[in-house]
C-alpha cells in the first residue's frame, strides 16, 4: 500500500450521477490504504447509492445534511467546518455539471459545496456527465475557473455513457482516481522539482512479424519505483517495454519495445533528467535481421545470428565522465545468478553509476514475477547495505528515500 495515504484524512464528495457506484470502489481502496475517508453525498447521489453502502465501506458516518451536527474529538462542531479543516485532500467523484457549477461559483446551498468553501487544501475532481453537458461552455468555463485556482482534474474519459451513446463524459475508473490522489498528496514532497526517469519491463527484439526474443521481466519493480518517486513529489517519467502489470497513473509514460528504442528514449530525456533509475531487463542481443515475413517451419535446424544491443546505462555513464551532473544520480540493478557481489560491483564501476541494487534471481522469493525482493545496495562511496525480504513496493520506497537522502532532501519539509 502506498504510505502516502496512511493516516490521511480524505473527504470524498459524491454527487448525483450513475458513476456513484464506482465511487464505492474508490472509497474502499482509499480505506484499505489506511486513509480515513469521510463521504459527503449530495441529495441526488443518495438516489443512486444508499449512504449506508459508503458507511459500511469506510466505517465512518456519511454526511448528507448541512444541518446535522458532527461530533469529532469529543466536541460538537458544525460538520462542514470540522471536516474541511481536518482534511488533507478533497476528492469529488463523480462531479456532475451541477456540482462543478456550485464549486466554481462558490455556492454553499448544500453540504458538499458548503464544505468545499471552507476547505483550503488540494482538491481532485473526477467529472462524469453526458457529452453535451461536458462540452457546454458553462461547464468548460467552470472547469477553467477551478483549474485556475489549482484544482486538479482527472478525466473525464471517452467511452460508452449511461445514455448508451459514446463520447466524452465517462468518469475515469476508481483505480485511476486513486493513483491521482497519491500524486496530488505527494506534491511538495522531498523530490519536488526533481525529474526522475525510470526504465522498466523486458525489451522485445523482433525475429519476424510475429515472434520476438524476450525475457521474464514483468515490470513490477519499475512500476513500483515510478509510484514511489511520484508519491515523493518527483516529476516522473517511465520509459517502459510491454508490462504485465498496470502502469501507474500521474506519471509520464513512454512506451517502447526494443532495447534500441529504450536507448533512444533515455537519451532524448537525458538533458532534463536529474535521476535515472535503470530497472529494465534490457536485451543484450538482438537478431541481426528481423525477417519481413513470418519464418516458415523447415526440416532441420534454424540459426538466428545475434548482435549486441546498446548498453543504455553504460552509454549514460560514459557521457557522465564529461558532464557528471547529467544526470545527478544514476541507479542500476543487477539481477545475478552467481558471483553476486563481484558482478554487481563490476557493473557499478563500469557503468559509472552511483548505486546498484543487487538481487539474486535464483532465490525463490526474489527476482522475476514474484512480489518480493531481497536486495543488497552498493554505493559508489563503498557503502553496502543488506536489506531484509521486502515487497517490491517497500524496496522501491526505500530506494527513493535513499535517492532523496543522496540529493540532500531527507529533511525536506513538506510545503
Ligand atoms: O549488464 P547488466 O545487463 O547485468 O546490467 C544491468 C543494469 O544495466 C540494469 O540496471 C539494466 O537496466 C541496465 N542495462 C542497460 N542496457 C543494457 C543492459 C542493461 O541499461 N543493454
Amino acid at each position: 500500500m502506498p504510505p502516502i495515504l496512511n493516516g490521511k484524512r480524505i473527504i470524498l464528495g459524491v454527487s448525483g450521477g450513475i458513476a456513484c457506484y464506482k465511487s464505492v470502489m474508490l472509497a474502499s481502496r482509499l480505506t484499505q490504504a489506511n486513509a480515513q475517508v469521510d463521504v459527503i453525498m449530495t441529495e441526488a447521489a443518495t438516489k443512486f447509492v444508499a449512504p449506508v453502502t459508503f458507511q459500511a465501506i469506510t466505517q465512518r458516518a456519511v454526511s448528507t445534511d448541512t444541518f446535522e451536527s458532527w461530533t469529532d474529538t469529543g466536541r460538537l462542531r458544525s460538520g462542514h467546518i470540522t471536516l474541511a479543516h481536518a482534511a488533507d485532500l478533497f476528492i469529488v467523484a463523480p462531479a456532475t455539471a451541477q456540482t462543478l457549477a456550485r464549486l466554481a461559483l462558490g455556492m454553499g446551498d448544500e453540504l458538499l459545496s458548503l464544505t468545499a468553501l471552507s476547505y483550503k487544501g488540494p482538491m481532485l475532481i473526477a467529472p462524469a456527465m453526458e457529452t453535451n453537458m461536458w462540452g457546454h461552455p458553462a461547464t468548460q468555463q467552470h472547469v477553467e475557473t477551478l483549474r485556475s485556482w489549482g484544482v486538479d482534474f482527472v478525466g473525464p474519459a471517452s467511452g460508452r455513457l449511461a445514455s448508451g451513446e459514446h463520447g466524452a463524459g465517462r468518469m475515469v475508473e476508481p483505480d485511476e482516481i486513486f493513483e491521482h490522489a497519491c500524486r496530488v498528496l505527494g506534491r511538495g514532497g522531498p523530490l519536488t522539482g526533481v525529474r526522475v526517469v525510470i526504465t522498466a519491463g523486458g525489451t522485445r527484439e523482433p525475429i519476424d512479424p510475429v515472434r520476438f526474443m524476450g525475457n521474464h521481466s514483468t515490470g513490477k519493480m519499475g512500476v513500483a519505483l515510478a509510484r514511489a518517486a511520484r508519491d515523493l513529489g518527483a516529476e516522473t517519467v517511465l520509459i517502459h517495454a510491454p508490462l504485465s502489470v498496470t502502469p501507474p497513473g500521474g506519471v509520464t509514460l513512454v512506451p517502447i519495445r526494443t532495447a534500441q528504442q529504450m536507448h533512444d528514449a533515455v537519451m532524448e530525456h537525458l538533458p532534463t533528467t536529474d535521476v535515472l533509475i535503470g530497472s529494465a531487463a534490457v536485451a543484450d542481443y538482438r537478431p541481426i535481421h528481423s525477417e519481413e515475413k513470418k519464418i516458415k517451419k523447415l526440416p532441420g535446424q534454424q540459426t538466428i545470428i545475434l548482435e549486441r544491443t546498446p548498453d543504455i546505462l553504460k552509454a549514460v555513464g560514459e557521457r557522465r565522465h564529461d558532464d557528471p551532473l547529467h544526470p545527478r544520480l544514476v541507479v542500476g540493478f543487477a539481477a545475478e545468478t552467481d558471483d553476486l557481489e563481484e558482478n554487481a560491483l563490476g557493473k557499478l564501476e563500469r557503468k559509472n553509476m552511483d548505486m546498484i541494487v543487487l538481487n539474486d534471481v535464483t532465490a525463490p522469493d526474489s527476482g522475476f514475477a514474484v512480489d518480493t525482493n531481497r536486495v543488497i545496495i552498493f554505493e559508489r562511496d563503498g557503502n553496502r547495505e543488506d536489506w531484509p525480504l521486502m515487497s517490491k513496493e517497500e524496496v522501491a520506497q526505500a530506494i527513493l528515500q535513499r535517492v532523496a537522502a543522496r540529493l540532500g532532501r531527507q529533511n525536506w519539509a513538506r510545503r
